[in-house]
């Protein structure tokens, strides 16, 4: 699928066909999209594990619902759970992933680098105060995090699939996946195929372009142009806004059709 069209088409969804098993392939095809997310001084910040609904309890599936994660679980065959790697900055080993980048050439002398300026300056004088500080360590890593998490998300839906992101109980992950301390848990990424239409009602609501972007200084918005907009929906990126007129209907046949509450 064309980029801008996989940015277009992307909706939350939570209605799936529960009876669908997602492809191996496609799974991974996901994973190997948030492998290949720009990070940080090139360390491991993205962790994830992979889990079958269909093979776990229902204990164990119902110990990982929050107040915002409720019949989507169910219906999800496939739910990538990710994690901050908080030793992501130790798991560069002093600096050696930057220096892997010097070997191969992405980062060059003609811009400052060589082997003692990654171990004396950016790993001595930055990168370790930050790994030293959890209040700083915690934000970077979290962030870096959903840079993986989100070109994992894009690909799913140019997989033909549904997609997701989810809360998910971190007490009951530890206990279920049992992952590292220093792995937190943070979003599930539920896949599967979309009982819904793909287009859920619409572009989801944001608020005006101009209260989220600014040009030089906060205050004054960058200036949105219409001709852009238009361009934009003539390509498949910005789409009808929800909901659209029949979205009632549609849920609520979606709710009958799968015994939830409408
Ligand atoms: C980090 C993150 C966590 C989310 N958690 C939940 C959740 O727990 N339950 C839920 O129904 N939707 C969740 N969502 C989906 C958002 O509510 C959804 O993105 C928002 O309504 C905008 O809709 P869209 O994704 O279709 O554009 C989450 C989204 C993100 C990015």
């Amino acid at each position: 699928m064309e980029f801008k069209q996989v940015i277009g088409s992307r909706r939350s969804i939570r209605f799936y066909q529960p009876w669908r098993p997602v492809e191996r392939e496609k799974i991974q095809a996901c994973l190997e999209a948030g492998r290949l997310a720009s990070r940080a001084v090139n360390a491991p910040f993205a962790k994830a594990v992979v889990l079958y609904r269909d093979q776990l309890t229902e204990e164990q599936r119902n110990s990982l619902k929050t107040p915002t994660t409720t019949a989507q679980l169910d219906l999800a065959p496939v739910w990538i759970i990710w994690h901050a790697n908080l030793g992501a900055i130790t798991d560069t080993k002093l600096g050696a992933t930057l220096k892997q980048l010097i070997d191969v050439g992405a980062l060059t002398p003609s811009h400052g680098w060589s082997y003692s300026y990654a171990e004396n300056v950016v790993w001595a004088q930055m990168l370790k105060p930050i790994n030293d500080d959890p209040n700083v360590l915690v934000p970077v890593v979290f962030a870096e995090a959903s840079l993986a998490i989100c070109q994992s998300l894009l690909c799913a839906v140019d997989e033909g699939l549904g997609t997701q992101l989810t809360a998910v109980t971190a007490e009951a992950v530890k206990r279920i996946v049992k992952t590292p301390d220093t792995w937190v848990p943070i979003w599930a990424q539920l896949l599967g195929y979309p009982a819904e239409s793909r287009e859920a009602g619409g572009q989801r609501p944001r608020e005006p372009f101009e209260e989220d972007f600014f040009e030089m200084e906060y205050g004054k918005p960058f200036r949105r142009d219409p001709k852009v907009v238009e361009a934009l929906e003539a390509v498949g990126m910005i789409r009808s806004a929800a909901p659209f007129p029949w979205r009632k209907d549609e849920v609520r046949a979606l709710s009958r059709a799968f015994e939830l509450p409408e």
